[in-house]
């Protein structure tokens, strides 16, 4: 396992450059080659001491964090696993990652840039995230909108500017990939947790982003399901795409060959690693 985890930076200037400079890295099981890599290159997602949370307090008055002091760098050509027990801040973490959520204090660059409330709301600006990052959320239901499966494909597509032939072309590839083209015409509302989680899995992958950032993609699936989307996530891996994956199967972690970055009930990530 490999994990990449640095120090909160606390001068923003400083922390903006610092994710732009070339640093060392902890590593425990890797190679030579992937050392070399990492040195010239800038991670693609950097997490700096971000703490979380959704206002709750408890008996004494004190603020439930969600997550608490997680600092992370993640690189392209990676995929990362994340692992931990339910409510240890999985899925509140991909939210920030996804720039559906800020963190309360700490920053988060993606590409060197802050990702803040007010860069989200600049229409331009989310418009280019959205064009290098996926998300799928943990709840498939959350994302599906449209009228017919074949049109919650194309969605994505068209927003991107892609010809009609070239969406046409997609939407039917993950289609077939998912194995939903006997579902086209269907309401997504109404097809069954698997079938939602698998167009809306077809919906972010048509799309080809450089990061993808998927919330259980095999919850609610089959065991053919799961092996499908298994074998297709493995086969994703590239030089130039980042893959973060939260799940609890042992067999997609193992399968897809990410390195694990286990999260705790204390809402961080696990300093044994
Ligand atoms: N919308 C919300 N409002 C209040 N608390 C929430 C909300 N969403 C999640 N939480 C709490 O935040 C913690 C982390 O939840 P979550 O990120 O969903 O964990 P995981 O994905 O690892 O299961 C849990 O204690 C959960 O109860
Ligand atoms: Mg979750």
């Amino acid at each position: 396992m490999l994990i990449h985890r640095r120090k909160h930076a606390g001068d923003g200037v400083e922390a903006a450059n610092e994710a732009l400079t070339p640093k060392t890295h902890r590593a425990s099981e890797t190679s030579e080659d992937k050392l070399k890599t990492e040195a010239v290159c800038a991670p693609w997602i950097s997490l700096q001491d971000i703490c979380y949370s959704y206002g709750q307090e408890d008996e004494g008055g004190q603020q439930v964090p969600s997550l608490s002091h997680v600092s992370l760098d993640m690189y392209p050509g990676h995929t990362y696993v994340v692992t931990g027990p339910n409510g240890c801040g999985k899925s509140t973490l991909f939210r920030i990652l996804a720039g559906l959520s800020f963190p309360e204090s700490g920053r988060y660059l993606f590409h060197g840039e802050a990702v803040t409330r007010d860069r989200m709301n600049d229409r331009e600006w989310s418009k280019t995230f959205y064009r290098r990052l996926g998300f799928l959320f943990q709840n498939s239901e959350t994302q599906l909108f449209c009228k017919s499966v074949r049109e919650e494909i194309a969605f994505g597509l068209l927003q991107l500017g892609l010809s009609g032939e070239e969406v046409q072309r997609r939407t039917e590839q993950y289609m077939d990939m998912l194995d939903i083209g006997a579902l086209a015409e269907r309401a997504p509302f109404h097809l069954s947790g698997g079938e939602k989680k698998r167009t809306a899995l077809a919906a972010v992958l048509a799309m080809q982003p450089q990061t993808l950032i998927l919330d259980e993609p095999e919850a609610g699936l089959d065991e053919d399901g799961e092996a499908r989307v298994t074998g297709f996530l493995a086969s994703l891996k590239r030089e130039d795409r980042l893959i973060i994956i939260a799940t609890h199967s042992r067999r997609l972690a193992q399968e897809v060959g990410g390195e694990e970055i286990r999260m705790t009930k204390a809402h961080t990530i696990s300093s044994g690693m």
